[in-house]
C-alpha cells in the first residue's frame, strides 16, 4: 500500500525518520510489502526517545562521575561458598525444598546473536567438543532433570522446575526446532516455555534509523534486559503466577559450568529473604570482561566492562585485591513478586544502554558500505539494571573454577573463553569429582597421573573426564561408582555406566 495513502509517510516525517522511504520506488512489491509490514509495527516517537535518553546517559562525563560513585558491596550482604562454609548445606537443603515443592524455575537469556562466537546458529546449540559431544543446550536441560529427580528423592514427592526459554526474532525458530528434534532432552515439552524479546533498529550518530539494505532497516535484539517488557508482553509472568512458581533462576546461555536452579543459591537467597540476588566470581583481573556488582549513589547495580574506566578497574583495596572485584556471573535470583512488579512498574524506568558499533549500511546511492570504524549506535537493557529496585539485595560468591567458564569468542591460541577454554574447565571439574570420590587415574603406563598434572612436557591438558549431569549435578553420587578404582582417560560416566573409551578422540 502506497506510504502516503496509509499514513506511514506522515508518521515517519512527524519522527524525522523519512529516508527509510528513500528508496521506495525502486523496491519490488514484496520488498515494499515487506518494509511496510517492518516500519507500521514500530512505533518511532518512543524510538527516538530511547535514543535520545540513551545517548544523554552515555555522555562520558556522565560515565566518569559513576566511577566517583561506585562503591564495592559491602560484607553483610554476602555470602560464600568458601567463608561461610558451615552454611552451606543448610542453604542447598533450603533450596532442593524449594524445588521440591515447584516454586522454582529457571529462565534462560538466549537472545544473543553470538556475533564474536562467529556462528550463524543460536549458542546454545554449541558442541565444545566434549567426548559425548553435548551442546550447551542439552547439558542445561540434563542438569535440570537431575535436581527434580534429587529433590524428588529426597522430598519423595513429584516436581517440576519449568523452563523459560529467551530468544529473539532470529534465534526463535531454529532454537525451537532443535528442542522439538532432541525430543527436549528428556524434559516434558510443557515445562518449557519459549518465549521472543523485541528488537531495535540500529542509529546513527545524529538519531537517524539505519538500512543496511533498500528496503530492510538494520534490526537487532533489545538487549538481555529486554526481558522484563517480553516477559509482560508474552505472558509468561501469568504463566509463571499460574504455575505457582515463586523464585527464578536467570542465568546465560554460554556458561558451561552454570548450576542451573542452583539449590544452594535458592536456598541462600530465600533465607536472607532476598528479592534478588547475584552469583559474583572473584576477578581478579582489571582487564577481565566481566561486570561488577556494585552500589552506585547507595544503590546496587552491575556496572559493565564496557562502561568502567581502567583507572577505576584497577583500584585496590588495602588487602590488595582488587576494590571492585564482584565480578558478575550474570546468574540472577528473583523472587517473583519482585519480578511482576518490575514487569508491571519498573521496566519503562529502565534506560538503554549505547554500544557503538559498526553497522554496515547502504548509502544515499544504495550501496552497501561496510565501515571500519563505529558509525553508529545499537540499544540494549541490561537484564541486572533492575538491582536498583530490590529491597533485599544479596550477593553470593562462587568459585570460578567450579562454576565460570564462558564461550565468548572462537578458538585461537591462548584465546579466552572459547569453546578449548570451556571444554577443559568441565573436563578438570569433572577429574575432580572423581578424584574427590575415591578414583585415580592411570597413564598407558600404568601410573597413577598426578592430581595435578605435570606441566613439564608442556602439556597442561586436563585428564579427558566427562561426568553425564542425568548421573550428578554437583559431583555427588559418584562413590559408588568410582572409589578404589583406576581408569584410562577418556573416561566416561553417563545413563549406562562406566566407560574408558579407547580411543581419544577429544
Ligand atoms: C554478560 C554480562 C556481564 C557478565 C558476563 C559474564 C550482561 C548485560 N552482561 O556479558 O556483566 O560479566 O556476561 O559472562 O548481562 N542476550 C539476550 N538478548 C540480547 C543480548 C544478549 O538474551 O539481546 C543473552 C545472550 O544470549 C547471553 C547473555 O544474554 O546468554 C549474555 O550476553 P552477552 O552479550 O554475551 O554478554 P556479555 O557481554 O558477555
Amino acid at each position: 500500500m502506497d506510504p502516503n495513502a496509509s499514513g506511514l509517510a506522515q508518521r515517519l516525517a512527524e519522527a524525522d525518520q523519512s529516508h527509510l522511504l528513500q528508496f521506495w520506488s525502486e523496491l519490488s512489491p514484496a520488498e515494499q510489502a515487506e518494509l511496510t509490514r517492518e516500519l507500521q509495527g514500530m512505533d518511532f516517537k518512543e524510538i527516538n526517545g530511547f535514543f535520545k535518553n540513551a545517548m544523554e546517559t552515555s555522555s562520558s562525563s556522565k560515565q566518569e562521575k559513576m566511577d566517583t560513585r561506585m562503591e564495592p558491596v559491602p560484607r553483610e550482604v554476602l555470602g560464600s561458598v568458601t567463608r561461610d562454609r558451615e552454611c552451606l548445606k543448610d542453604w542447598e537443603l533450603a533450596g532442593l525444598q524449594c524445588i521440591s515443592q515447584s516454586k522454582v524455575a529457571v529462565l534462560l537469556l538466549a537472545g544473543g546473536q553470538g556475533t564474536r562466537l562467529g556462528v550463524s546458529y543460536p549458542k546454545g546449540m554449541y558442541d565444545v567438543g566434549l567426548p559425548s559431544h553435548k551442546t550447551l543446550f542439552q547439558i542445561q536441560a540434563e542438569r535440570i532433570l537431575k535436581l527434580q529427580q534429587l529433590a524428588e528423592q529426597k522430598h519423595k514427592t513429584k516436581c517440576c522446575v519449568p523452563w523459560y526459554i529467551m530468544t529473539s526474532g532470529r534465534t526463535m525458530e531454529s532454537t525451537k526446532d532443535f528442542f522439538s528434534r532432541h525430543n527436549y532432552f528428556g524434559l516434558e515439552k510443557n515445562n518449557v516455555v519459549f518465549f521472543q524479546q523485541g528488537m531495535l533498529p540500529a542509529m546513527d550518530y545524529n538519531g537517524k534509523i539505519i538500512l543496511e539494505s533498500k528496503g530492510k532497516l538494520s534490526m537487532a535484539p533489545d538487549g538481555n534486559g529486554g526481558l522484563y517488557r517480553a516477559l509482560g508482553n508474552q505472558g509468561i509472568i501469568d504463566d509463571m503466577e499460574r504455575r505457582g512458581v515463586e523464585f527464578i533462576h536467570v542465568y546465560c546461555v554460554d556458561n558451561i559450568l552454570v548450576k542451573v536452579a542452583d539449590p544452594a543459591f535458592v536456598g541462600f537467597c530465600v533465607q536472607k529473604g532476598a528479592d534478588c540476588g547475584a552469583k559474583v566470581v572473584e576477578k581478579t583481573n582489571p582487564t577481565e570482561a566481566v561486570g561488577v556488582v556494585c552500589k552506585v549513589d547507595g544503590r546496587y547495580q552491575v556496572v559493565e566492562y564496557s562502561e568502567i574506566t581502567l583507572a577505576t578497574a584497577e583500584k585496590r583495596s588495602a588487602d590488595g585485591r582488587l576494590m571492585f572485584n564482584a565480578g558478575n556471573v550474570a546468574n540472577h535470583f528473583f523472587s517473583f513478586s519482585f519480578l511482576r512488579d518490575i514487569v508491571q512498574k519498573h521496566e519503562p524506568q529502565l534506560q538503554h544502554h549505547v554500544a557503538q558499533k559498526k553497522i554496515p549500511h547502504v548509502d544515499a546511492k544504495g550501496q552497501l558500505i561496510k565501515p571500519d570504524k563505529p558509525n553508529g549506535i545499537k540499544m540494549e537493557k541490561f537484564v541486572f539494571d533492575i538491582f536498583q529496585f530490590a529491597k533485599t539485595f544479596v550477593v553470593y560468591e562462587v568459585l570460578r573454577e567450579d562454576e565460570f567458564s564462558p564461550l565468548k569468542n572462537a578458538d585461537s591460541q591462548d584465546g579466552k573463553d572459547t569453546p578449548t577454554t570451556a571444554r577443559h574447565a568441565l573436563m578438570s571439574l569433572h577429574h575432580r569429582w572423581v578424584l574427590n570420590a575415591g578414583g585415580h587415574f592411570i597413564d598407558e603406563n600404568g601410573r597413577r597421573v598426578p592430581a595435578i598434572p605435570s606441566l613439564k612436557d608442556g602439556t597442561d591438558l586436563p585428564i579427558k573426564c566427562e561426568i553425564s549431569p542425568v548421573v550428578s549435578y554437583g559431583g555427588e553420587g559418584l562413590e559408588e561408582l568410582v572409589k578404589g578404582r583406576e581408569f584410562h582417560p577418556t573416561l566416561m560416566i553417563d545413563e549406562n555406566g562406566v566407560h574408558e573409551l579407547v580411543k581419544n578422540g577429544v
